[in-house]
């Protein structure tokens, strides 16, 4: 935390990373509390790809709470910010109850800056990375200690998740007031070194319907949606051996029938969700085609509330992969970032065992990058998003 005039400006600063469900969380059973119809889980990616940075300060100056996203002021109103808010605040206060100085804190407004570093609402969990981060800078500034991925869910559902690296289970929980419904890391991001991923932004708009109103008229329409939520704990028990175990074929192909799933429960919705297009229905080929063309599960393919893909693989198949999805969806905006991928030239052969539809500029650019760990706190302040004059900087 930052003083450096010691006159009651307090300041911190934390980044959060981006995590992508393999078995995906749809649907809730308390829309407040956020809790929801089935356990859910995902694998955190790193973050010097995909993060969010939020810098939260508390100054006597300070006449009213405010916050920043992305470089404009939006309403703290926001019911969830509050929710979120109030939870951090009320557990700060029981831990601060006996130090008159330090309670003081709490009644100081506060500042709320967030950024992140790819494109929000386009299906890329931005919500996820953006709450986690600001549930773990506010637990930071108030010293609240302990369990806070419960925390983070009241933000979003998703954001529970993003409290851990590497590979984290959503339990679902049976309370009713949700203390039973956290985040649980089942493998640290060191287990399984050559896991990737790598992202195809296929659209960076911002999606039609979003995951809350998507996934509320799934529960009150869809009747496959009730054979989904009975067949999820097994899914659950079967994903998490599959991790522990390091068993790439049993993890991917899981992960591709849990989103087609989810994919298929949105269309069982009345009237339809429709997040997938004809181009990820073209990257589905693609992968089932490069898995068929070896006779080996190499790459996974799972697609959250948007036309983007993740693609699961492990980095000995990365040039493979990267090769046909640039050979194939060929674009003049195409550009890889993160770790470099080696170079790769597609034989006669691959070609002709792997044959989908050309579909140039379909593809936009590819985002690379590994298995992450949890958030983080920023110590330099020079990173912070707040300037000197304790304004946000943009
Ligand atoms: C498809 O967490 O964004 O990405 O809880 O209403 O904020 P709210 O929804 P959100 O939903 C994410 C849905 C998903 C699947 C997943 O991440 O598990």
């Amino acid at each position: 935390m930052q003083d450096p005039n010691n006159d009651g400006f307090l300041c911190v600063t934390c980044t959060a990373p981006v995590n992508i469900a393999v078995i995906k969380y749809w649907g809730k059973r308390n829309e407040k509390l956020i809790l929801p119809t089935n356990s859910s889980l995902s694998v955190t990616l790193g973050q010097d790809e995909l993060r969010a940075k939020t810098s939260v300060a508390v100054s006597s100056d300070f006449n009213e709470d405010k916050m920043w996203l992305n470089g404009k002021e939006q309403s703290i109103e926001n019911p969830r910010i509050q929710n979120v808010l109030k939870e951090i605040k009320r557990r700060a206060r029981k831990r601060l109850s006996d130090s008159e100085n330090e309670a003081d804190l709490l009644l100081k407004h506060v500042h709320i800056v967030s950024e992140n570093n790819f494109p929000t609402a386009a299906g890329l969990a931005s919500s996820a990375a953006g709450y986690a981060c600001l549930v773990y800078s506010l637990a930071k500034l108030y010293g609240v200690q302990g369990e806070i991925s419960d925390i983070a869910r009241q933000g979003s559902g998703s954001a529970c998740r993003s409290i851990y690296g590497g590979y984290v289970a959503w339990e679902k929980g049976k309370a009713d007031d949700g203390t039973d419904s956290y985040a649980v890391q089942i493998a640290p991001e060191t287990h399984w070194p050559e896991m990737r991923a790598l992202i195809l932004v296929v659209s960076d708009q911002k999606k039609d319907v979003g995951s809350t109103e998507g996934m509320q008229t799934t529960i009150s329409t869809s009747e496959l949606m009730q054979q989904r939520i009975q067949g999820i704990d097994k899914k659950m028990k079967l994903m998490t051996q599959a991790i522990k175990e390091k068993d790439f074929p049993t993890f991917a192909k899981l992960t591709m029938q849990d989103s087609n799933q989810f994919h298929a429960v949105c269309l069982d919705t009345y009237p339809p969700v429709f997040y997938m297009t004809d181009v990820s229905r073209q990257i589905i080929q693609l992968v089932h085609s490069i898995n068929d063309s070896t006779g080996h599960i190499k790459v996974a393919y799972t697609f959250d509330a948007g036309p983007n893909a993740c693609l699961y693989l492990l980095e000995k198949d990365v040039p493979l992969v990267v090769s046909f999805v640039q050979h194939y969806f060929p674009s003049s905006t195409m550009h890889i970032t993160g770790p470099a991928v080696s170079e790769y030239t597609l034989t006669s052969d691959d070609l002709e065992k792997v044959k989908v539809q050309p579909n140039p500029g379909a593809v936009k650019y590819i985002i690379h990058t590994k298995v992450g760990c949890g958030p983080q706190v920023v110590t330099d302040p020079a990173e912070s998003l707040f300037s000197a004059n304790r304004k946000p900087k943009h």
